[in-house]
């Protein structure tokens, strides 16, 4: 199966290489990105001279030199090593000083270094000289949200999660490319819902321990036509990740929907729930990164629920709601929905990113602390 994954991840960087050649640039660059960021994961976990010679076919097909440092310092920093990857980037620059793709790279780098004042500047520069690229811009998303949100990013907690809850079984609400899918354990029945995905052979993602049961329908239609005990084979399901439809009365409807299946012990994490800025907040997408406004359901379920334990992972990019002591005979969100949506719709995205800290609930990413906390209403203190 990872083989089968890393056959088609080479497929893939040789389109980009074609569409780079067509000079389909920005095509080819998020291409690049996706499959650089799939490597990684395999080479986490152990493939290490495979994903050297998938990355190695993009360096040999660079036509000019300072294209062959740039995707030089994309490898070094993919594999983690900074000072290098920032050394081949200034390289770069004695060649090309106005080419902001190689501001935004060392905007990346710098801020992995932990040099935050460095990233922001080498963005500032890639903005002066790209003010519309919407490379320099998700740059600065990715530098705010690393300033707000220092720390590890969401797909750390998730493995937490599953490390440390042991999962019977595992339900997903939205896939993207399969990463958060694949980090469940071998013991886990692991479910995936998601209109675009069908089958594990399209994702880039393959769970090590075996491929999930993919179910390539909206959330909706999956609770509509399947009842989740016959589906997962148990009563109640362990954990469950709700990152489908990025719009808030969606997000509520698959948390009321899941809610019914819920035991004492389940544990459902609502993924986007800080904002980093009311842009990325809107409802109708106008920027990359998007978090749409599911961060409404944080007050939402604190209003209405006050039954429900309900804590924000300060976890980059975009935060992560965990929501425990459920209670699948409530019908008080399900009997309020059109009055609650309504309601919640009118509220704006506070600007203060600290004000939205405490609407939603922020605690510290303290691990120790967290599950000490969720430990009262889980398995997690158990099986620490
Ligand atoms: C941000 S991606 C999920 C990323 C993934 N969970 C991860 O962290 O790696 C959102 C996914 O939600 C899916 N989606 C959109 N509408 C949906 C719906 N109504 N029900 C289920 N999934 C939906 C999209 O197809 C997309 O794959």
């Amino acid at each position: 199966m990872i083989n089968f994954m890393l056959n088609k991840l080479e497929r893939q960087i040789q389109r980009a290489v074609v569409l780079q050649k067509e000079g389909n640039i920005a095509c080819a660059m998020s291409e690049y990105e996706l499959v650089f960021e799939a490597l990684l994961f395999y080479e986490e976990l152990g493939y290490r001279k495979q994903v050297d010679a998938i990355r190695r076919l993009v360096l040999v097909a660079q036509q000019t030199p300072v294209m062959t440092l740039y995707f030089l310092a994309l490898i070094l920093f993919h594999r983690r090593c900074f000072p290098a990857a920032a050394e081949v980037v200034d390289s770069a620059l004695l060649l090309e000083p106005d080419l902001a793709m190689l501001h935004v790279l060392q905007a990346r780098i710098q801020k992995s270094l932990g040099n935050l004042s460095g990233a922001l500047e080498a963005y500032e520069h890639a903005q002066t000289l790209a003010p519309t690229s919407n490379g320099s811009r998700e740059t600065f998303f990715m530098l705010t949200a690393e300033r707000e949100m220092p720390g590890p990013d969401y797909y750390y907690w998730l493995q937490r999660f599953q490390q440390l809850l042991r999962p019977s079984s595992y339900v997903e609400i939205g896939l993207g490319h399969g990463r958060s899918l694949a980090l469940a354990g071998s013991n886990t029945v692991t479910i995936g819902i998601d209109p675009y995905q069908g089958a594990w052979e399209k994702l880039n993602y393959v769970c090590p321990n075996g491929p999930a049961t993919l179910f390539p329908l909206t959330s909706d239609d999956f609770f509509a036509r399947h009842d989740l005990r016959t589906v997962i084979g148990q009563e109640t399901f362990d954990l469950a990740f709700i990152d489908g439809l990025h719009l808030f009365e969606q997000a509520l409807k698959d948390f009321i929907n899941l809610e019914r299946y819920a035991g004492k012990n389940s544990v459902i994490l609502i993924h986007d729930c800080l904002p980093i800025a009311p842009i990325v907040a809107e409802r109708e997408r106008c920027t990359g990164f998007w978090t749409g406004d599911v961060w409404r359901i944080i007050p939402c379920l604190k209003a209405f629920r006050p039954d429900l334990e309900i804590v924000t992972i300060p976890a980059k990019p975009s935060g992560l709601g965990v929501v425990t002591n459920l209670d699948a005979t409530s019908t008080v969100l399900a009997d309020n929905y059109d009055e609650i949506v309504r309601y919640y719709l009118s509220l704006n995205c506070p600007a203060d990113f600290n004000r939205l800290r405490v609407i939603c609930n922020v605690v510290p990413a303290n691990e120790e602390s967290l599950f000490d906390r969720l430990g009262k209403t889980t398995h997690l203190r158990e099986n620490k």
